[in-house]
């Protein structure tokens, strides 16, 4: 067996893994692990933004993070830990400025300043961007940067298992998809980046590589998953194919309309209009479709033809592409379709704070980013808080483990033979699926999806929840008798969507579970049959483990802090 040995792992290869492996290259033997090459990476596909109180507009004079930080919170329903917030936000102008540094392409106002313009439940412009294709800019500038650092990297690689020896994490099994073979890595230091896991439904924006194989290795490993149930269904996604059409759209002035022509965020937001947080514009678009007010019993009208042709070009340009290559129609004469869509996952790995923000259970073993649950968008997260996340915390866990130090390492033969275990249940497992005799994966997988868009959608009910919670587990034993072939393992993308598969239902077995359990309504988590918040018994974050028979709940403290619980109205 091939053995690497590094100081630092992290695997994934977006903003969050990327920003992470650069602080930690500039001391330390550190490797990114990513099952696909660096720029392919999900961060890739952001479009909007990303928020910092630069104050650079008129508009924007007199924000402050503390202000950000109020809208985070609010945005979140309150279930956002408040001291992590108002970090985020007082790092936000920094980390901007470095990319800045850096040679990030932002778009720029006339006097040669970012531009910066308004987004979703934010008291003031804030989203600093490069046209409509942000983490592209900000992928590549990383990118740029940890090339030049000397950053090594495992491209094409899957992370199968992770592996603890000495009551610690001491590396991971990883796939080479090129060569077929099973690679250990050892450190005593892993840091999980793997981003978003939005397919496990089968309409998402996410990209398809974005299946959660950090969360479910995690769980695997005993670490809980957190705030699960909290789903973001952005609410402009291309009808048809579910691209998204970013919140910018309706930064740069955009309008939703139904079939009545009527304006119809007036009715749920009507200060706010278009520009509300993502889950009130989502259930209100929804409800629209429901009520029979949207187009072909599908979607909504997103009219962005008054703002003219000039600044279309400029500002949306990948959303005219978008528009024009995928659904035929061109912004600057006629309105987009649009439908909500799964979009951002708000829980992921579970979280505890000892001193480090992203630490686990599992000594050394630590999370960012989407994968993550750090509680810094609690119940639903404001457009442009996400690429801020990653390289605000990117950057800070770097920071924070160079400072902590190396630990002492388990001895080699406790590391030999936790390395070997993991390799044999691999070996194990590769083998009953290719002597199976039961469903495809892609069959199980199907259903997955299915199941979670019909059940577990904008609007939930005990009754929808309860078929979820039904079919996943029995899905859960069909995929122990899954058939795929093992024998050539080079390229073998199906072995990939197995293993993939593996941890999408771990997820969406979870997800399903905690949102049957949540009997209440707060952010993008609406129960139609607890249409309101309840805090005196829901303002506390779900650890969901896996038990004997099943799943088990526990609830953790939700973080308050300066900002008083309130009703929210936009
Ligand atoms: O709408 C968007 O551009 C998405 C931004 C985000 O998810 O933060």
């Amino acid at each position: 067996m091939r053995i690497e040995e590094f100081d630092v792992l992290v695997v994934g290869a977006g903003l969050s893994g990327l920003r992470a492996g650069l602080e930690l290259s500039t001391k330390w033997n550190t490797a990114v692990i990513s099952k696909v090459f660096p720029v392919r990476s999900h961060s890739g596909a952001a479009q909007g933004g990303i928020n910092a109180t630069l104050g650079n507009l008129e508009e924007g004079k007199g924000d402050t993070p503390k202000g950000h930080a109020f809208d985070t919170v609010k945005g979140s329903d309150y279930l956002a830990d408040q001291d992590i917030v108002m970090f985020m936000c007082e790092e936000a102008p920094k980390i901007v400025v470095e990319f800045e540094s850096m040679g990030a392409p932002f778009s720029r106002l006339d006097s040669g300043l970012i531009a910066q313009r308004p987004f979703g439940g934010a008291g003031f412009p804030r989203t600093c961007y490069a046209g409509d294709r942000t983490g592209h800019a900000l992928l590549h500038t990383l990118n740029e940067q940890s090339i030049h650092n000397g950053l090594n990297f495992f491209d094409e690689y899957f992370l199968v298992d992770l592996f603890k020896a000495g009551g610690r994490i001491a590396g991971l099994i990883a796939l080479d998809i090129a060569k077929g073979e099973l690679v250990s890595f050892r450190a005593p230091y892993v840091i999980l980046a793997t981003g978003g896991f939005g397919r496990i439904f089968k309409f998402s924006t996410n990209a398809v590589i974005n299946t959660g194989d950090g969360v479910g290795a995690a769980f695997r490993a005993g670490i809980p998953m957190q705030d699960v149930e909290f789903v973001q269904f952005h609410p402009t996604t291309l009808f048809g194919t579910n691209i998204l059409i970013t919140e910018g759209a309706r930064g740069e002035g955009g309008y939703l309309f139904n079939n009545k022509n009527h304006r119809f965020m007036e009715k749920t937001a009507p200060k706010a209009m278009e520009l509300a947080p993502r889950d009130i514009v989502a259930r209100s678009i929804e409800t629209e479709i429901i009520e029979e007010r949207g187009f072909e019993n599908s979607y909504v009208h997103l009219d962005l033809t008054h703002l003219g042709a000039e600044r279309i070009k400029e500002r949306l340009p990948g959303i005219r592409e978008i528009s024009i290559s995928f659904a035929g129609i061109d912004p600057i004469d006629e309105p987009i379709p649009v439908q909500p869509g799964q979009h951002y996952s708000m829980g992921g790995i579970g979280t505890k704070f000892d001193g480090i923000y992203g630490e686990t259970d599992l000594p050394g073993l630590y999370t960012i980013g989407e994968c993550s649950c750090l509680s810094v968008h609690g119940a639903n997260r404001l457009g442009g808080n996400s690429l801020l996340e990653t390289a605000v915390f990117g950057r800070y866990i770097g920071r924070k483990l160079l400072k902590k130090g190396l630990p002492n390492k388990p001895s080699l033969s406790e590391i030999q033979i936790a390395e070997e275990k993991a390799i044999n249940n691999i070996e194990r497992l590769f083998k009953s699926w290719s002597e199976n005799t039961g469903k495809k994966p892609v069959e199980i997988r199907n259903e997955m999806g299915e199941t979670l868009n019909r059940n577990v959608g904008v609007y939930r009910t005990d009754k929808d929840l309860k078929k979820a919670t039904t079919t996943l587990p029995r899905l859960q034993k069909e995929f122990l008798n899954t058939q795929v072939s093992t024998e050539d393992r080079r390229f073998n993308y199906g072995l990939i969507r197995t293993l993939e598969l593996r941890s999408m239902l771990d997820i969406a077995e979870a997800t399903s579970y905690a949102s049957l359990w949540r009997k209440e309504s707060r952010g993008a988590h609406f129960r139609i049959d607890y249409p309101t918040r309840n805090d005196d018994k829901y303002l506390v974050h779900t650890m969901i483990y896996r038990v004997k028979d099943g799943l088990e709940i526990k609830t953790k403290p939700v973080k308050l802090g300066i900002f008083e619980i309130k009703e929210r109205k936009y």
